[in-house]
């Protein structure tokens, strides 16, 4: 498989032509589509569509439900699944169920934690972190008209469920149904850390988030068993494996692995990608990682601290010059990204960027400088290679594949000027899409490499599925891992320094007496039993 991800009002204005767009998803090859959240929101304020009204309501802008329905059919036809987000954690203070809390309904304030003063809300913040810290303090708002505190871990529009409630699960697996009768194949399951609460801990990854989750997919076993979870938990790499099970959520995204690439790009060494792949890429043989190097969220250096240690990496002030080399306030920085959610107190920031401008490529065009352009580039397609070659279904964030850059006006606009994750959900481009065909445009630079690569993945079996081991290169500038097939061994090998890098090939334990490689990128052929010169940013893909 290979997914794409985007914005229906974004990326096309809406559903309709959405389903008018099956011919690029095609041409890219894509057959996994995420549409982000389309449901009826709050006009304004609604987090780029996650605080939701209504499962059962498009945002009227962007289509109905029957455009929905046709749009899933359609898409089925043309052997495309339909991703949609089911957010669980949370509704949007407009939901049907808080505004019949907000009239005092009982049935309906008990869908929701509300409390009647701070004592209990302070008791809790002792141990809660805070998500969105540069907007506001603390977990929980105040609601004047019911005068009562309600838990709203991420804004204060979208207020947390109540799950010690089961009526709020009966009504949640409702909601599920109705959407895997709309044709939905594979939802994701937003915010899955938070969605069970527990004073005195974290209220992240309690074993009763868990059986939640387990209880939602047993009752998709029954009822829609083609149905099957995405789990989005952006939190320490051992418990977001913990959700990964055929029992549990089939997929993950793999936040690691993106952090990692990103944190090695910067570095230019990939000793923290190797541990961290050694020890944290093997999950279930019938669930799969959905590999990404940008979604539409912010970059938090998720990496172990104990991984960093173990190399003399200091985490908390790796991750400070990471912030710093990606903001690019650091010297010779090539990155242009913005800082997201800066917590003053505790010294915490994410990264805000397109791919692209992260890479280097805003900057180079800034300078009309054609080497820095090369080299951005470069950076995209390495990031891009590892994805399609490691193993689990690499998602492509739509824009990433023609090198959209970072999108500033959001600036200038109410409900998003203070959310710095606008600057990478730009409206698509697509006159700049059409230079995907022109020659030698920067478009189709990045467009035909990237299309390569999924070609590459798609005639060659053994590059899917999930068996991966992490090679020892001899060299702390190259990353290499092999993918084991009955027939053929194949490698991958990727320079992530801006100068040439020697590769040991004996090290490449071969099979055989062949004295050549084939490699798939350039068509050509390299001796085994001599040492490779790679170029600056280049990947290989041998056997
Ligand atoms: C998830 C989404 C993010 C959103 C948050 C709250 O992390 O990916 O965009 O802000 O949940 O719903």
């Amino acid at each position: 498989m290979l997914g794409g991800v985007c914005y229906v009002d974004l990326f096309s204005g809406n559903l309709k032509r959405i389903k008018e767009k099956t011919p690029y998803f095609k041409e890219l090859g894509i057959n996994y589509l995420h549409l982000m959240p389309f449901y009826k929101t709050p006009a304004s304020d609604n987090d780029g569509g996650y605080a939701v009204s209504s499962y059962r309501q498009i945002d009227q802008t962007i289509g109905s439900i029957g455009e929905l329905k046709a749009l899933c059919r359609e898409l089925k036809r043309q052997n495309i699944s339909t991703v949609a987000d089911f957010v669980i954690n949370h509704t949007s203070d407009e939901h049907e169920w808080a505004a019949r809390a907000k009239l005092g309904e009982k049935s309906f304030t008990h869908f929701y934690y509300m409390f009647d003063d701070r004592s209990i809300p302070d008791e809790y913040e002792k141990t809660l972190r805070e998500i969105f810290p540069a907007e506001r303090q603390g977990s929980f708002t105040f609601y004047e008209k019911l005068d009562k505190w309600v838990w709203t871990t991420f804004h204060s529009f979208q207020w947390d469920l109540n799950y010690s409630n089961p009526e709020v699960f009966n009504a949640m697996a409702g909601e599920m149904l109705f959407l895997a009768n709309c044709g939905i194949d594979i939802l994701r399951l937003d915010a899955v850390a938070f969605i069970w609460k527990e004073m005195g801990t974290s209220c992240e990854n309690l074993p009763q988030a868990h059986s939640i989750i387990k209880a939602f997919n047993a009752i998709c076993r029954i009822a829609a068993p083609a149905l099957i979870f995405k789990s989005e938990a952006i939190v320490h790499p051992d418990e977001v494996k913990k959700y990964i099970h055929p029992d549990e959520c089939q997929l993950s995204y793999n936040p690691l692995l993106m952090a990692v690439l990103w944190t090695c790009l910067a570095s230019q060494e990939v000793r923290l990608l190797n541990v961290s792949m050694r020890k944290r890429f093997e999950i279930h043989p019938h669930c799969a990682w959905v590999n990404y190097i940008r979604c539409h969220d912010d970059i938090g250096w998720t990496f172990d601290d104990t991984d960093a240690q173990e190399l003399h990496i200091h985490p908390y002030f790796h991750r400070q010059w990471l912030n710093e080399f990606y903001s690019g306030i650091f010297e010779g920085s090539f990155s242009s990204g913005l800082l997201f959610q800066e917590n003053l107190k505790t010294g915490d920031a994410r990264i805000s960027g397109t791919a692209a401008s992260l890479a280097g490529l805003e900057k180079a065009l800034a300078a009309r400088d054609e080497d820095l352009i090369t080299l951005a580039i470069k950076r995209i397609l390495l990031l891009h290679g590892i994805i399609m070659t490691i193993g689990g279904i690499p998602l492509i964030y739509l824009g990433d594949e023609i090198g959209q850059l970072n999108d500033y006006g959001y600036q200038k606009e109410p409900g998003k000027a203070k959310d710095s994750r606008w600057v990478h959900r730009p409206k698509m481009d697509w006159q700049k899409y059409e230079l995907r065909n022109s020659d030698q445009t920067v478009e189709s630079r990045i467009f035909k490499g990237l299309k390569k690569l999924i070609d590459i993945r798609k005639s060659h079996k053994v590059l899917s599925g999930n068996e991966m081991q992490v090679i020892d290169t001899a060299n702390d500038h190259i990353f290499g891992f092999m993918r084991r097939s009955q027939k053929e061994n194949y490698f991958v090998f990727s320079n992530f320094s801006p100068s040439r890098q020697n590769l040991s090939m004996p090290l490449v334990d071969k099979p055989g007496n062949k004295e050549y490689f084939s490699e798939l990128i350039t068509g050509t052929q390299i001796p085994v039993k001599q040492d490779y010169v790679m170029q600056p940013y280049q990947q290989i893909i041998i056997f």
